[in-house]
């Protein structure tokens, strides 16, 4: 029998989309489960989206369409970057893709040649690591603990481009951490970044709207305009609109990039669909009032699940100030036995699967991240399970020994 390819052994199914299965299992089977797990917003599109499709279905040509992205996607697009102060790209500077994670897969394709590094900092989003494995490049993890708030230093960063990688990852506002880099230390790292001009930078920057405290999203081309030449910012409409299954990602960067993302759309997808396309320019060219809103009630679910982490001994958890997760450190838990139960905790994947099992709460084990000291809380469940959950949480917490 003929063969896979060696690139489909490395490719491995997502570790987080597993827990959502077993939680999907068993609430199938009556359970009552209160979902922390996967990373969807969990709220729709503002009614405009909605009609801007309606109304492309009823005028859609059904043609084939343009593989960097339709004129008016593009111009949208460079619009509401405008806004968040990365000015100065033309449409010859963009283009979209089938969401960011498609976006990030034809970047790394499209810059890494078969063991060329791409170095990225630790706990990392789940698909970096696949998609590097995929392409069969040397990946050089950056371990970021709770001790440093789970952000890169500058020193590590300079010791890490001193081995001159071909693309530095970076993902500010982070998923799994939450955690947001300020103007002063995103201009700490570029002035690290400055020095080495080999390396290329993504900066995936899809949370860029969802940050708290007044801390602001800053990006290493505010901090030093000279890097747009090296930097690709990538964008997306999933979580800040409510729109993860429409599929609209975005980046920005050089010129040669760009093309060279149109070249790849131009071999496998080549067109973001139309009737998508309508409602991604409403989205982003209309009324901003549920992002803003959304923002908002995600900053005081931060507070609420903040509270609950504070309260319990010998875990450790950095503030978030961003995106909609929060990353507490759980192993004082290892070793320890929930006693009601009787399962033993040796890890964060019994810890995950405990919690599930006894309290019926789904969690990421944080070794999907590169971190197993810790797991993923995604705070994004209607709002009146989160108080139920979280005290589920605490209790089953409490009840190691
Ligand atoms: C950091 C980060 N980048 C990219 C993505 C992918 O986004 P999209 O839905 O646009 O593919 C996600 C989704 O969870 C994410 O958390």
């Amino acid at each position: 029998m003929p063969q896979l390819a060696r690139r489909i052994g490395r490719a491995k199914p997502s570790a987080i989309m597993q827990v959502a299965e077993k939680a999907k299992r068993l609430k199938a089977e009556g359970r009552d489960i209160v979902s922390f797990s996967i990373g969807v917003p969990n709220f729709l599109p503002a009614e405009h989206v909605y009609a801007a499709a309606r109304d492309a279905l009823a005028k859609d040509s059904g043609q084939y369409g343009s593989n960097r992205g339709s004129d008016a996607l593009l111009d949208a697009f460079l619009a509401h970057i405008h806004k968040i102060g990365l000015d100065g790209y033309a449409k010859v500077n963009v283009a979209t893709g089938i969401g960011a994670k498609h976006v990030i897969y034809n970047l790394a394709e499209a810059l890494l040649d078969e063991g060329d590094t791409i170095a990225f900092p630790t706990p990392y989003w789940t698909s970096y690591l696949d998609i590097a494995e995929i392409v069969n490049a040397k990946i050089d993890l950056l371990p970021c603990p709770p001790s440093q708030d789970y952000k890169v230093t500058p020193a590590q960063l300079d010791a890490a481009l001193a081995k001159k990688p071909k693309v530095f990852l970076f993902n500010n506002p982070s998923n799994p951490t939450g955690m947001v880099y300020s103007k002063d230390e995103i201009s700490a790292l570029a002035d690290v970044v400055a020095k080495y001009p080999d390396t290329w930078i993504i900066t995936d920057d899809i949370y860029n709207r969802m940050v708290f405290d007044g801390v602001g999203y800053h990006n290493f081309v505010h901090a030093r305009p000279e890097l747009r030449d090296r930097v690709i910012f990538i964008d997306s409409l999933s979580k800040t609109y409510g729109m993860p299954g429409w599929r609209v990602g975005f980046m920005a960067g050089p010129e040669s990039v760009a093309q060279a993302i149109a070249t790849m759309n131009s071999n496998h997808i080549t067109n973001i669909p139309e009737i998508v396309t309508a409602a991604a320019v409403a989205a982003l060219t209309g009324p901003q009032d549920v992002p803003t809103q959304k923002c908002a009630e995600f900053q005081a679910k931060r507070d609420q699940v903040m509270d609950v982490m504070n309260s319990l001994p010998g875990v450790v958890c950095p503030r978030p100030q961003g995106a909609f997760y929060v990353f507490p450190d759980i192993s004082v838990a290892f070793g320890k036995t929930h006693a009601p139960s009787g399962i033993k905790v040796d890890n964060d994947v019994d810890f995950c699967n405990a919690l599930l099992e006894t309290k019926g709460v789904a969690c990421v084990p944080g070794s999907a991240f590169g971190e197993p000291r810790a797991l993923r809380i995604s705070y994004t469940c209607p709002t009146p399970q989160l108080a139920p959950g979280l005290q589920r949480f605490a209790e089953f917490f409490n009840e190691l020994a």
